[in-house]
This record gives structure tokens, C-alpha cells and sequence, in this order.
């Protein structure tokens, strides 16, 4: 095992064991490409998503949130492209049956590995492939078919064409479909955008690398509709904008990489992308999308449902087919590249420690305080006491009596709590503050009790 593999591997195992996130349906084996989120998992993604909302939405006047139905009538997905082109390549291993994305399985020469094939050794042709199987070894040369990602279901008790449906593969059409409503009922000026929050499901060929490739996952998405000659100021902001978020949340600026995606690679709907690219212990790979998406989107819709989508303009009294930037996240490839930039490895007290270097304005609890020992009730007295005064203005703030107080240490450097503060019997005897414990350093400091909630407010802000 090299060590990006060790490194995944530890990153897995410490957020089973603290309760970040587990196998889907783990108990009966798991399903593949599906995740639970545990207690912390749930906190980290809550305050992920609260910073995103604050800088979209909550202090602008021109964003527009909803929040539309999972389940769409099939005619959006046949307007929007996906159901005839949301697919990715696939082949199939003759001897073992596994099946893989025909883009990331390891090409060969058929001329020169001896596999006796024959034929074209060009690695790829685009229908067909020349491949060694990961699984199993066998040399192939397969047809290269298209797997539609969606996930199919069928409403109502009649399974018939008629009834079909598919768990959305993206949150986008929820907005687009909805682009007249907002219009209607909320008089929005160009340029303003929709937001949406929820789930996405795609049934990945190979779900991999924990939860950056998953079959069932979050994204947050912004429609943002321009007049089609503006659109390149609108790309060019959030473009910054995105760059803003990845910093409120401590992802290291140096880690992320911006890759102007060639034509020949981007989606059917799409003029111009940029992707966001992190560099995760598995790679570069891509965290966001920010797109140009022309008028492709409301134009199919119009037509497919024969409602008129344009929008007027008072001022130039033109009418016309607003063009759309979408500035696209992954929550769940958020939380790991978060996790993988936090996950931090050093040595104290002469011992291996393992902590989480999360930035306070995403890790799960800013503060926890603790008793020195639990077996005194005086300690447990005023550390409740002081627990108190902090919860109630730092939310997320914990408190811990649970084990010896090098075990609670550990457990916070390991959930990413930056500042500890520990009751001693300096507190209640000599009146002399408390100790106050840096996550990073590891260095504790005795804090006056009536200077302590300032003192942590400036070093978690
Ligand atoms: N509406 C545009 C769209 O869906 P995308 O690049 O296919 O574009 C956007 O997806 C983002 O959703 C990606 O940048 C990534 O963060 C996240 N994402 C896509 N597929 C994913 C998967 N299988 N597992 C986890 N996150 C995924």
C-alpha cells in the first residue's frame, strides 16, 4: 500500500471512529457508493452549508432559493439532454464480469502485451477499447457501451412507459423548471439568480474514493440569469466568488487548481467551464463546476412545454431568453476535501496524536469545556457553570466528563475542537481562571474566568 493510500485509509478510519461518517447500510454489508453521516459529520456539513447560504444568499438581495421536488415529471429530463445523453462509457470484463468506466480502466496495446488480441492497437477509439482488467487481469477488447446514469423509478401503481421518473441527477432542472414561478411571483431584475440545496443521484459505474464519487450525494447550485451580453462579467464573478467561499471554509488555496475545460469535455449544455480542481491524496480532481450554460436550458424548456420562458426588460422593452452561469458544489466532496486538508499528523508528549486542523467556522464544536476530574462534584459544578455561560454565546460549544482528561484531549484533537477549557482546583480554590488548550499546539494558557469568553471569541473568529 503506498502512502496516498494510507492516508485515505486513516482519514476513513477516523471519521468511522468518531462518528463523522460510515458506510451506507452497514450492517448488512454496505451499498455500495452510499454514506451515512454520524453526529460530527452532521455538525461539519451544517456549518458548511450555513457559511455557503451566508454568502449566496442570505446577505444579497438578488439570489431566489427553492426547493423543489426530488421526483420530476420525465419531460424535464428529456428536455434537459439527460435522458438521451446523461451516460458514461462502459465496458464489461469478458472473463470476470465486472464492469468498469471505460475512461478510467487501464488501456493496453494489443499488438504488444501478448494477450493475443488482434485488431487496431489504438488505445481507444471511442466505441471500442482495448483494456487489462483491474479486477481480475484478463486483456479485453470490448465494445464500449452508454450507460445512462439516471436512476430510474416508476410513480403511481401503473408501471408503464407512461409512469416513468428518475431520482435527479442534478439540482439544476428543479430551478429551471421553476424560473417562471420566481419570475411571477417575485419581480426579479436581471441579472439575479435561483439557489438550491438537496440531493443528487447518479448510478456511478465505479463509485470510489470515499465520498468523492457516490451514488447518492448533495450539491448546491446557483442559476444566475444575465443578459446575454453580460455573461462574461457574471462568469468572471462568481468565478472569484467561489474562490471566497473555498477560503471561509480553510481549504489551503495552494491545494486548489482552476482547469479551463476543453470543448471535446464539456457538457452538452455547457459554452465555457472552469473546474475547480483539489488536490486530494488520490489525485486532482474536481471539487467544482462553474458554467456557461447559454440559453440552452430555459430554450429546451420552453419548447419542450410550449410555456413561454422569456423574460422582458422595462428598460429596453425587448424581450428574450436570459442566458445562465451556474456555479455548481459538491457538500459531500466539500466535506472531503476539508476532511483530507485537516487530517494532520504529529507527535505529543512522546506519543503519536492524530488531529484535525479544521478552520472554527466549520469544525463541529468551536469550544468544550471539562472538568479536570469527574469525581469531584465541585469541579463539575463550575465547569457546568461555566459550560453555560459559554454555550449561550458560542453555539457548538461541548461539554465533556467523560474519561481522563489526556483521553478528552485526544477526543476533541480528533473531532477538531479548537480551544479546550479545563476547571482545575486553581479555579475554585485560588479564584485563578481556567486553562484554556490550543488544538494545534497543544500549549494551555490560564485565562482569567471573566476575561475567557472574549479571550475565546478573538481566537475562533
Ligand atoms: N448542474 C451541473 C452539474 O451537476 P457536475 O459537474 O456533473 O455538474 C457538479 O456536478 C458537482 O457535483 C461536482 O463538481 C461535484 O462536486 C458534485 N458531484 C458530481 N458527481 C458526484 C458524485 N458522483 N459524488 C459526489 N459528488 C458529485
Amino acid at each position: 500500500m503506498n502512502k496516498k493510500e494510507d492516508r485515505m485509509d486513516s482519514i476513513v478510519a477516523l471519521c468511522k471512529r468518531r462518528g463523522f461518517i460510515f458506510q451506507g447500510s452497514e450492517i448488512y454489508g454496505g451499498l455500495a457508493g452510499t454514506w451515512d453521516y454520524g453526529p460530527f459529520g452532521v455538525k461539519l456539513k451544517k456549518n458548511i452549508r450555513n457559511i455557503w447560504f451566508r454568502r449566496f444568499s442570505d446577505n444579497r438581495h438578488d439570489m431566489y432559493e427553492v426547493d423543489a421536488a426530488i421526483l420530476m415529471n420525465q419531460k424535464v429530463w428529456q428536455a434537459s439532454g439527460h435522458a438521451a445523453g446523461f451516460a458514461d462509457p462502459l465496458v464489461e470484463c469478458k472473463k470476470c464480469k465486472k464492469r468498469f468506466r471505460a475512461d478510467q480502466v487501464e488501456k493496453i496495446s494489443a499488438k504488444d502485451d501478448g494477450s493475443g488480441l488482434t485488431g487496431n492497437p489504438t488505445a481507444d477509439t471511442g466505441t471500442k477499447s482495448y483494456w487489462k482488467c483491474e479486477s481480475c487481469g484478463t486483456s479485453n477488447e470490448s465494445n464500449v457501451r452508454q450507460f445512462n446514469m439516471m436512476f430510474q423509478t416508476n410513480v403511481g401503481a401503473i408501471q408503464d412507459d407512461s409512469s416513468i421518473s428518475y431520482l435527479r441527477p442534478e439540482t439544476a432542472q428543479g430551478m429551471f423548471v421553476n424560473f417562471k414561478n420566481i419570475l411571477d411571483t417575485q419581480h426579479p431584475r436581471l441579472p439575479f439568480g435561483m439557489a438550491q440545496i438537496g440531493k443528487a443521484f447518479r448510478n456511478e459505474i465505479a463509485p470510489r474514493d470515499f465520498l468523492f464519487r457516490s451514488r447518492e450525494f448533495e450539491q448546491i447550485e446557483i442559476e444566475y440569469f444575465v443578459k446575454p451580453s453580460e455573461w462574461e462579467k457574471s462568469f468572471e464573478y462568481f468565478r472569484s466568488e467561489m474562490k471566497g467561499f473555498m477560503s471561509d471554509v480553510g481549504l489551503s488555496a495552494s491545494k486548489v487548481h482552476e482547469l479551463e475545460v476543453p470543448e471535446a469535455d464539456r457538457a452538452h449544455y455547457s459554452k465555457r467551464t472552469i473546474d475547480f480542481e483539489y488536490d486530494f491524496p488520490f489525485g486532482k480532481k474536481e471539487l467544482y463546476g462553474l458554467a456557461y450554460r447559454g440559453d440552452f436550458d430555459l430554450k429546451q424548456h420552453s419548447d419542450f412545454s410550449k410555456v413561454d420562458l422569456s423574460y422582458y426588460d422595462e428598460e429596453t422593452k425587448e424581450r428574450f431568453i436570459p442566458h445562465v452561469i451556474e456555479p455548481s458544489f459538491g457538500l459531500d466532496r466539500t466535506v472531503l476535501a476539508i476532511l483530507c486538508d485537516a487530517y494532520t499528523e504529529d507527535e505529543m508528549g512522546g506519543e503519536k496524536r492524530v488531529y484535525l486542523k479544521l478552520h472554527p467556522s466549520v469544525a463541529p464544536f468551536k469550544v468544550a469545556v471539562f472538568p479536570l476530574l469527574r469525581n469531584k462534584p465541585e469541579l463539575i459544578k463550575k465547569a457546568e457553570e461555566i459550560f453555560k455561560t459559554i454555550q449561550t454565546e458560542i453555539p457548538m460549544t461541548d461539554y465533556d466528563d467523560n474519561g481522563n482528561i489526556g483521553k478528552r484531549y485526544r477526543r476533541q484533537d480528533e473531532i477538531g475542537t479548537p480551544l479546550c477549557v479545563t476547571v482545575d482546583f486553581e479555579t475554585i480554590e485560588k479564584g485563578n481562571g481556567v486553562t484554556v488548550r490550543d488544538r494545534d499546539s497543544g500549549k494551555q494558557e490560564r485565562v482569567a474566568e471573566g476575561e475567557l469568553l472574549k479571550y475565546l471569541k478573538r481566537k475562533i473568529s
